[in-house]
């Protein structure tokens, strides 16, 4: 949840033109920020790579094999969608958490809302 009194609003696009499947990227100052429509949710999260810089909008989105005691051992598909895919060597990111798979790092992640038929990033 954001604060309305501290916080700062991006908007990024019309709702309409932000379709489930899309993505986009805003820029704040020197921060760029890729935005992600997955199955009608919206998911803000760093957009620069910070191995090597690769611009994160331009990631594939799928899901990953997790196995762990969660999942009693198994492997099992999850994430379904939600895990972005650097373009640059591969490094999987959570949409959600903005965590790296099998890395101790994690992203910022931004709060997307729909304010006014417009999609808007909240800092
Ligand atoms: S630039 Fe992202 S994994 Fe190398």
């Amino acid at each position: 949840m954001s604060d309305s009194k501290t916080s700062r609003k991006i908007a990024v696009a019309p709702v309409d033109e932000f379709p489930a499947g899309a993505r986009m990227e805003v820029k704040v100052g020197n921060v760029n920020i890729a935005v992600f429509n997955v199955r009608g949710e919206y998911f803000g999260i760093f957009g620069i790579c910070p191995h090597q810089s690769a611009p994160l909008s331009r990631g594939r989105l799928q899901g990953t094999v997790i196995c762990n005691a969660d999942t009693n051992w198994e492997k099992e598909w999850a994430h379904d969608g939600e895990v972005l895919v650097c373009p640059g060597h591969a490094m999987e990111y959570d949409l959600r958490t903005g965590k790296a798979f099998g890395y101790g790092m994690k992203l910022r992640t931004y709060e997307v809302v729909v304010e006014d038929d417009w999609v808007t990033v909240i800092l």
